[in-house]
């Protein structure tokens, strides 16, 4: 008995030395040890062992199928360290010096974003900046915009749960919920608090709304902001303007134009297009940018400025479209896919 268990020990790690995945190590492991194992078949003789020879017997037994089971853990553990070295693939030299990665390029949207802000710092605007968590205030309540606007239903926008807490924007009223900005917009109430007219700020940003991604569609994209109060501000300043800021943008030949529409925080408002055909992958008339109009009193009336003395124009559009007609993009989201083949052609005046 004692030769039959050492001979089946030996012979166990032979075989199982050669065992290579887990299914064959399950394998082996039932022609030892399963209920038709050689060790199992070992073990039912000791039924048939004199009386006084079975105690050192047991104990025999005992080693070996301790001994058997180290062999089969070992046999496990070697396996799985050769699973995770696969994982792995080929051991990384930490010595090696990086790969030298060239010089960067902007991001199309940044050089969207600060060309806009270029041009507007020629004509006295000032960059002023608000935080992406806003509270219902400042992104509805100053900009006249009521709670039954639809705007405002959990549909289109992204609420934070009441308990939420962001000690760096401040509230305008305790019982106020915080979003994440559905539009810049609220830089306009936010920069009208802190001082007195005439103001000309442009704020650039990130903005939020429960949109499905599709080649047009995004729930997070940029805006610019523009906002200018002072006395005897008309509709002819604000059209001005935008007609030089697409202008000095898109080149000559850009036009502008204004359809009627209406924004709580104008009056009147508009929506803005542009029309750039000269633009090599232009292929529409009109392309709409953005919306604007003459700051309505209400506003004023929200941030403590006396309507009857102020007047002021804002507008507001989204950069990714600026930069997708400027570039000849037809797709949004390739802006945030990050695919540096796409991103490294564009510089400046290309
Ligand atoms: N906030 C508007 C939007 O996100 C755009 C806009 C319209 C901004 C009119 C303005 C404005 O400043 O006066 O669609």
């Amino acid at each position: 008995m004692q030769e039959q268990l050492s001979t089946l020990l030996a012979k166990a790690s032979a075989e199982l030395n050669e065992v290579k995945g887990r299914p064959e190590l399950e394998a082996a492991k039932a022609r030892l040890v399963g209920p038709n194992g050689a060790f199992t078949a070992l073990m039912r003789q000791m039924g048939s062992v004199a009386k006084e020879q079975r105690p050192a017997l047991g104990k025999l037994i005992n080693e070996s199928k301790a001994r058997l089971q180290e062999l089969l853990d070992a046999r496990l553990r070697a396996i799985e360290e050769a699973e995770l070295s696969a994982q792995l693939g080929p051991p990384v030299d930490p010595t090696l010096p990086p790969v030298e990665p060239g010089p960067g390029t902007y991001h199309p949207l940044t050089l969207v974003r600060e060309e806009l802000c270029r041009i507007l710092r020629k004509v006295g605007f000032t960059v002023a900046d608000g935080p992406e968590v806003e509270t219902e205030f400042y992104c509805f309540d100053a900009l006249n915009t009521p709670p039954d606007h639809p705007a405002r239903n959990a549909q289109d926008t992204f609420y934070f749960p009441p308990g939420a807490r962001f000690e760096n924007v401040s509230k305008h009223r305790s019982d106020e919920r915080y979003l994440l900005r559905t539009h810049t917009s609220s830089v306009q109430v936010r920069t009208m608090l802190k001082g007195q007219p005439p103001i000309r700020i442009v704020s650039p940003g990130r903005v939020y709304r429960r949109d499905t991604t599709d080649a047009s569609h995004s729930a997070n994209f940029h805006q610019i902001e523009c906002l200018y109060v002072d006395r005897n501000v008309t509709v002819r300043d604000l059209k001005a303007l935008l007609d030089y800021l697409f202008e000095a943008l898109l080149g000559p030949g850009t036009k502008t134009r204004f359809r009627p529409h209406y924004f709580g925080y104008t009056e009147p408002s508009f929506e803005v297009d542009l029309s750039a055909r000269h633009l090599p992958k232009v292929n529409k008339d009109w392309i709409e940018i953005g919306g604007c109009g003459i700051v309505d009193p209400e506003v004023f009336k929200a941030v403590g400025y006396d309507p009857q003395i102020w007047t002021g124009y804002a507008f507001g559009m989204g950069i990714e479209r600026l930069a997708m007609t400027l570039y000849g993009i037809d797709d949004i989201r390739v802006f945030y896919q990050n695919d540096l083949r796409l991103l490294r052609q564009f510089t400046w005046g290309s």
